[in-house]
């Protein structure tokens, strides 16, 4: 077991719905299935990481209601440290996680009790998150509060800017790696070059250009998620960047594999290893959660085998 973890962020209950495809927009399709399972992309962080062995504390909360015991499941069963997940007034986090037959989904996210972790609810975790070896943050809290996590970390930050959410440009140079997909890394350089849009042109479609771009705005890191493509790493403008396939597997639900991804590498940087190294069994994970339902009760524990390249 290596340093700490402590991921600020989100817990959802996610109404997961298979159907057969999606709705085009005023039409009713048939689900086959419902079931409501543990989500919210700071929670499946936290979750993938303590299911391979790395020490993990959360911080974030939900509402007083049924789904409060639903989104706090799988964190429990996996050991994650809850003292500072609060019951607040108000909704747990929903969202609407529809799949299709080809494993392909669609999200709608209520924010609920999450919209009360900005930065005095984070201040007052601030001992946990000094003292965290990393500190593990996504978009899907305030950007108040996730500036404060900044402001209080004294370990290496790991934002997945997922959804992307308008921090300002220093926040982003704090992120040791900033960790996007191609959409994502295209609206964080329109952030850094203090637009609030993507940048346009050709060559924002080259996912290396938005790496590279990243980097040359002064993110220290870069990973860019790329599917079933893999991912891309940056280090610093001047290193090469380095591209990991991922393995190829049947796909069920990629939900929450971008989120298996992102905790599988805080725990292996939290173990030491590096970027690249992270990177590539991040990936193997991100693919394993692919094979089957759901976010969290996807995810792997450090005694499953894992899709190789
Ligand atoms: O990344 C997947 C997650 O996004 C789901 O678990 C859902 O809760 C949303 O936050």
């Amino acid at each position: 077991m290596g340093g700490s973890i402590v991921v600020v962020g989100s817990l959802n209950a996610d109404l997961w719905v298979r159907l057969d495809r999606h709705p085009l927009p005023g039409e009713t399709v048939r689900g086959e299935t419902a079931i409501t399972l543990p989500g919210g992309k700071g929670a499946n962080q936290a979750v993938a990481a303590a299911n391979l062995g790395a020490r993990v504390a959360m911080v974030g909360a939900v509402g007083r209601d049924a789904h409060a015991d639903v989104a706090l499941s799988l964190l429990r069963a996996s050991g994650v440290d809850l003292t500072h997940v609060r019951e607040v007034d108000g909704p747990t986090g929903l969202a609407i996680v529809s799949v299709d037959r080809a494993g392909e989904n669609s999200i709608v996210v209520v924010g609920g009790a999450n919209e009360r972790v900005d930065a005095a609810f984070v201040e007052s975790a601030a001992v946990a998150i000094a003292a965290a070896g990393i500190v593990v943050l996504q978009g899907e809290i305030p950007a108040s509060g996730t500036a404060e996590a900044v402001e209080l970390a004294t370990g290496r930050i790991i934002l997945n800017l997922a959804p992307v959410v308008p921090l300002p440009p220093e926040i982003l140079r704090s992120a040791n790696p900033l960790v996007v997909n191609e959409h994502e890394g295209a609206l964080a350089l329109g952030l850094l070059r203090g637009a609030n849009t993507a940048p346009s042109g050709s060559d924002m479609a080259d996912h290396a250009a938005i790496v590279l771009g990243l980097l040359a705005e002064g993110v220290p890191t870069v990973v860019m998620t790329l599917g079933a493509a893999g991912a891309l790493v940056g280090e610093g403008p001047a290193a090469p960047l380095v591209h990991l396939p991922a393995p190829h597997v049947h796909v069920v639900d990629s939900t929450g594999a971008g989120d298996a991804f992102v905790g599988a590498l805080a725990q292996r940087l939290a173990d030491g290893e590096s970027l690249v190294a992270a990177s590539r069994f991040a990936a193997r994970v991100g693919a394993f959660a692919c094979t089957r339902r759901g976010a969290q009760p996807s995810y792997p524990t450090a005694d499953d085998v894992l899709p190789d390249v």
